[in-house]
């Protein structure tokens, strides 16, 4: 046991396959935070999912894919508290009463919301019938509530998401300055989080931008995905004598970055160090890179999509294991959002136990 035991909280949206950026920018620390004695919370957010629908999806068969994924990853039932957002439904009550005190400018400084908006004002397609939702301007608060209704201390998340968390910090600061110390303030994110490159050479890969290696990719997508990424530069001479992935990387152009970023996660360090040496050298190399990196990737995907398929993974098993995960955090989450009326002055609820 660990002499402090932290609350740790992360969620990832059920809005589809798995991908590398979420392995190495979540998912890794969620497994790595567990076994040391904390208290770990991880769950799939189909709340947040909701935020940009304009149609229905069945987010019910990818929450259990993306559980069935979370565990063949490494997470384990036995350590962590898996639930579904949705099954948690005072998390909305909660977040109901934190808007009450958020700022509108506050929401629209919001990462996820200014991005949207600057897709509509380009007219990019596809987000028609799809226009920007009070729930879309409302995504940081919600989140704020998934974070401060167990009362977290650490929130494993990727770069893209750290603002997020200040957000969430600052609305818990300022509900315990307005109505007295009620809410438990988060740590910060690190700044250094990591940020996976997508395949197309866009600076993250991301679900919607059709640019993700996936962890139940097979050997053959993984191949063909990796050669279709655009290596047509040559290499430059790198301006720096390291050989440190945080230096080289940056002084590539991004779709080989990519690359080179991955190799460096999943390949023995001297791999990563031959390559290096021949970008360097300015070897005409890419050819063997590629087929190279499918190999530790179709590597890595392997025990994953074993695990994923086991033949115990009945969707009957799947639901009573999220029912059965959905009462274990229910009492911390009510506690905290009656502990919120309570201070606000409306009471403790006169139904709920
Ligand atoms: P999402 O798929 O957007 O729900 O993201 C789930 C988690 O994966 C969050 O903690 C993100 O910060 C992380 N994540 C998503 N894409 C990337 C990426 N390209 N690099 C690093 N982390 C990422
Ligand atoms: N917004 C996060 C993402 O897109 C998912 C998420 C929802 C989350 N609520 C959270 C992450 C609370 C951490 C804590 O990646």
């Amino acid at each position: 046991m660990s002499a402090k035991q932290e609350i740790i909280l992360s969620g990832i949206r059920p809005t589809g396959r798995l991908h590398y950026g979420n392995y190495f920018g979540a998912i890794k620390s969620f497994i790595e935070l567990q076994g040391k004695g904390h208290q770990c919370y991880y769950f799939i957010a189909d709340y947040h999912a909701l935020t940009t629908i304009s149609e229905r999806v069945d987010f019910f068969q990818q929450t259990i894919d993306m559980l069935r994924t979370y565990v063949a990853c490494g997470l384990d039932p036995a350590q962590s508290v898996i639930y579904r957002q949705s099954d948690l439904p005072c998390t909305a009550e909660l977040s109901l009463l934190l808007g009450m005190i958020t700022n509108i400018g506050h929401l629209e400084r919001g990462t996820t919301y200014k991005d949207k908006l600057s897709k509509l004002e380009q007219g990019a397609q596809g987000l028609e019938g799809n226009p920007l939702s009070f729930g879309l301007l409302g995504y940081p608060v919600l989140m704020a509530a998934d974070i401060l209704i167990v009362r977290a201390n650490q929130v494993p998340v990727g770069d893209d998401q750290r603002q997020h968390v200040e957000m969430a910090m600052d609305i818990a600061q300022k509900f315990n300055h307005r109505f007295g110390e009620t809410l438990t303030i988060p740590r910060a994110v690190q700044r250094n989080a990591l940020r996976l490159p997508g395949l197309d050479g866009s600076a993250k890969m991301g679900k919607s931008d059709n640019n993700t290696l996936d962890l139940l990719d097979d050997p053959k997508t993984v191949l063909k995905k990796i050669k279709g990424v655009q290596t047509t530069t040559d290499p430059e001479p790198l301006d720096t004598e390291s050989n440190d992935p945080d230096a080289v990387i940056p002084r590539m152009p991004n779709s080989v970055g990519a690359l080179y970023r991955m190799l460096s996660l999943l390949a023995p360090e001297e791999v990563y160090l031959e390559f290096v040496g021949k970008y360097r050298r300015g070897e005409k190399f890419y050819g063997t890179l590629k087929t190279t990196l499918a190999e530790y990737v179709s590597k890595f995907n392997e025990p994953i999509i074993e695990r994923f398929n086991a033949p115990e993974n009945t969707p009957e098993s799947v639901k009573d294991f999220l029912r059965e995960n959905a009462r274990k955090v229910t009492p911390v989450a009510l506690e905290t959002v009656e502990a919120c009326r309570e201070a606000m002055g409306i009471g403790r609820s006169l139904y709920r136990a």
